[in-house]
């Protein structure tokens, strides 16, 4: 049985709260705080409380907030909230209705197709997107797009890249625009919530825009039915609102949202400043942000100057509370995973532990069309993730494209931007991706023929200009940097494409008799444990990165097992167990190093019994940039010689070096004595050398006639993010209204 759709923001309208003080009651000057005994303090940043503040909730905040202007807002609005000035006690409520939502509507195959009477609806989509995944963007407002239909997208301000391909994008259609203003909506915000009001006031004042519901999108949402199935469902249901309830005790319901608490929004990040009443007068319900309004609903929320909704306004900014017939089916299908999706992994943005939805995959695919209760979209699908189960949906829904259609099996994701500016790069994206390039004109000039003439050989002009990450069939394949050079011999400057694919360094070790459970050992950077996967998809790392060791278990007896970190100068960085049960699927570890780490090969060990399990190495990365700069020899012998004292941990465990049987540490010592000097070309040298042990050339392409004969042109060359991608390219409107 599919699991319950579950609130999945049990911050979010906690969150809107903080939102909602500051919409109504703004920061009115006191000033009267001044002489009363025990007055506060002036803080570290300089700024003074208006009151005495209390709470511990608020005290964290404010100590945590680094920001004068974010620890006033704090202050303000808790010294507001001590004095009672805040919340409404109560809300006035005259309708007479009990407020109940209407059962939800049963789902019927048959009578889904009886056609509507009335003009067909038209649907106003709202597409709050962030991240960088362009290509399932444009995938989904294919498969969702209408001549009928309109189209406004909110793009995250942090999300720049993103942004200008939408803007691009939005000026082919006249039906789809972009929000002119944009906010940084952090996960669980109140922010959002104030987006969504902003962008419904716009889409209700577009001259011409008439539509008839408001259905709210990210880019990780997708369609499990048709556009007709939608539009006749919606035009049989003109009059409906379509909100997700919690449908279980609301006093857990309020607890588990944080409802009960005080939040407030400011420097990304939502701060809980302490405890609240829920207003009289009112029966929260909730449980998901994402709804199909009514047009009249949405004119109700925005344009009304009814108290009960100017005075919910200070409660969270508004919540969509049953005004008018609601049904409790947000015709949306969630995939909810509470024991991968609940790991408190927001807590870096909100103070409080949040739930995400887990992405779908082909085994999840009979869960996507539910076939008693009327649903049309699912999420969340991102095709880093997995792709196949989006390329089977959208076969079953529009067909399949015809046969030999070119890269259905892969995805291309932007991972830099020339126009991201300096801060799109880190000095270990930069160092690696400026290699990457040396690399790759290195086998251009070296590689047997038809590449390796004098004519192929290239001098890299400036900074990579793009970098992306390339899969195919749901595997990264590599990276993909595209790089102005100058040709060596003669003739204009050209761009080439350059593909480098990892090598794999995992060894399986386990004797055959006693048939390992270990299926992987992995090291990287950015794990995700909702999903399971590091977000680094290529692992680069350097010095100052904090890996963690993964592995990946079989289903087996339990078992013990060491690992143990290697450095390349075989000091033994740290050694620690994990306790493998009968069905633990993955064990994830990281170990508290001291850095710098010192750059080079490591290796990881796993053990049972000091028997060999499996073994991995990767590469910490010498870096040739340090604040953006080439590094200078003085920040060389800091960042590259490994930590103070070579010591990794306060705890010593060179004791193991024999038992590891490890070489002698002396000729690897006297090299890393001569690296940690090293700077210029010397130090691309050695950097170059360390990642073609990890990296190797995969494939280069020219972007236009190229000096160098044997280049195809990237546009022909199936792997280069310029060659065709036909389910992600929008095409014109055809006849029948459609893109796809
Ligand atoms: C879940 C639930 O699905 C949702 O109902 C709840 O409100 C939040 O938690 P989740 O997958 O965790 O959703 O959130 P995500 O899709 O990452 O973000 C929600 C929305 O905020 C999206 O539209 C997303 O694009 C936007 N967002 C998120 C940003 O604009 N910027 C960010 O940094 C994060």
């Amino acid at each position: 049985a599919p699991p319950p759709e579950a609130p999945g923001r049990q911050n979010l309208s906690g969150a809107a709260a903080g939102e909602a003080l500051i919409g109504a009651a703004g920061f009115p000057p006191h000033g009267d705080t001044g002489s009363v005994e025990g007055a506060p303090q002036p803080t570290d940043n300089g700024f003074t409380p208006k009151c005495e503040i209390v709470g511990k909730d608020a005290l964290s905040a404010l100590a945590r907030a680094s920001s004068k202007q974010c620890q006033q807002e704090i202050a303000n609005v808790v010294c507001l909230h001590q004095a009672g000035n805040l919340m409404p006690k109560a809300v006035p409520r005259h309708c007479q209705l009990a407020g109940k939502m209407s059962p939800g509507i049963q789902w019927d195959e048959l009578r889904a197709q009886q056609p509507a009477d009335g003009p067909p609806v038209r649907i106003a989509y709202m597409l709050v997107v962030h991240g960088r995944a362009i290509r399932q963007l444009k995938r989904l407002l294919k498969a969702v797009y209408h001549a009928q239909h309109f189209f406004y997208i909110h793009v995250d301000k942090r999300s720049n890249y993103l942004h200008r391909e939408v803007v691009e994008l939005a000026r082919q259609y006249d039906n789809v625009r972009v929000t002119p203003w944009r906010m940084v909506t952090i996960w669980g915000g109140a922010s959002l919530l104030r987006m969504y009001l902003r962008s419904m006031r716009d889409l209700l004042e577009v001259p011409g825009w008439a539509w008839d519901f408001f259905i709210n999108l990210s880019a990780t949402d997708y369609p499990t039915r048709t556009n007709e199935e939608l539009v006749t469902f919606l035009s049989k249901n003109r009059d409906k609102n379509f909100l997700k309830s919690h449908g279980r005790d609301n006093s857990r319901f309020i607890k588990k949202q944080g409802l009960d608490r005080l939040f407030h929004e400011c420097d990304s990040h939502m701060w809980r400043l302490g405890e609240r009443q829920i207003p009289a007068g009112i029966v929260v319900d909730g449980g998901s942000d994402w709804f199909v309004l009514t047009r009249s609903f949405v004119e109700y929320v925005v344009y009304t100057d009814d108290p009960l909704v100017a005075q919910l306004r200070q409660f969270y900014t508004y919540t969509l509370l049953p005004a008018e017939s609601l049904v409790d089916n947000n015709l949306r299908v969630t995939n909810w995973n509470r024991r991968l999706g609940c790991k408190c992994q927001y807590k870096h943005i909100v103070d409080w532990c949040g739930c995400s939805p887990n992405d779908f995959k082909p085994q999840d695919f009979l869960r996507l069309q539910q076939v008693s209760r009327p649903t049309f979209f699912a999420r969340k699908f991102e095709s880093t993730v997995n792709q196949e189960v989006l390329e089977i949906l959208d076969f079953h829904l529009y067909g399949s494209y015809p046969p030999g259609t070119p890269a259905l099996k892969a995805y291309w994701e932007n991972t830099y931007d020339v126009a991201d500016g300096p801060s799109g790069l880190s000095d270990v994206m930069l160092t690696a991706y400026t290699a990457f390039a040396r690399l790759s004109l290195r086998h251009a000039a070296t590689a047997t023929p038809p590449l390796a003439s004098p004519l192929c050989r290239f001098e890299p002009r400036g900074l990579p200009s793009s970098v992306h990450l390339y899969f195919y069939d749901d595997h990264f394949q590599g990276y993909l940097v595209t790089q102005a050079v100058q040709p060596s011999a003669q003739g204009p400057a050209e761009t080439l494409e350059m593909w480098l694919m990892p090598q794999g360094s995992l060894k399986l070790l386990g004797r055959s008799d006693q048939a390992s459970r270990l299926q992987s050992l992995e090291v990287g950077t950015e794990w995700d444990p909702k999903e399971r996967l590091f977000r680094n998809f290529g692992g680069l790392l350097g010095p100052l990165d904090e890996p963690v060791a993964v592995q990946r278990w079989a289903r087996g007896p339990n078992l013990t097992a060491t690992v143990v970190w290697i450095d390349p100068t075989y000091v033994v960085a740290t050694s620690y167990d994990v306790t493998v049960d009968a069905d633990t699927e993955v064990t994830q570890y990281k170990p508290p190093l001291s850095r710098p780490l010192r750059p080079g090969a490591w290796t990881v060990r796993l053990l049972q019994f000091w028997e060999p399990l499996g073994e991995t190495r990767f590469l910490v990365l010498p870096l040739t940039f340090n604040r953006k700069l080439p590094l200078r020899k003085d920040d060389a012998s800091w960042l590259h010689a490994g930590p103070p004292h070579n010591e990794y941990m306060e705890q010593s465990f060179q004791g193991l070096s024999g038992i590891l049987n490890l070489p002698q540490p002396e000729p690897a010592e006297e090299a890393a004595r001569r690296h940690a000097e090293l700077t210029g070309p010397a130090l691309e040298a050695w950097t170059d050398g360390e990642l073609s042990g990890f990296w190797s050339v995969a494939g280069l392409c020219a972007m236009g006639p190229s000096s160098c004969p044997g280049l195809e042109l990237c546009r022909l060359t199936s792997w280069s993010s310029v060659s065709p991608d036909p389910k992600s390219e929008l095409g014109p409107v055809k006849a029948d209204g459609r893109l796809r």
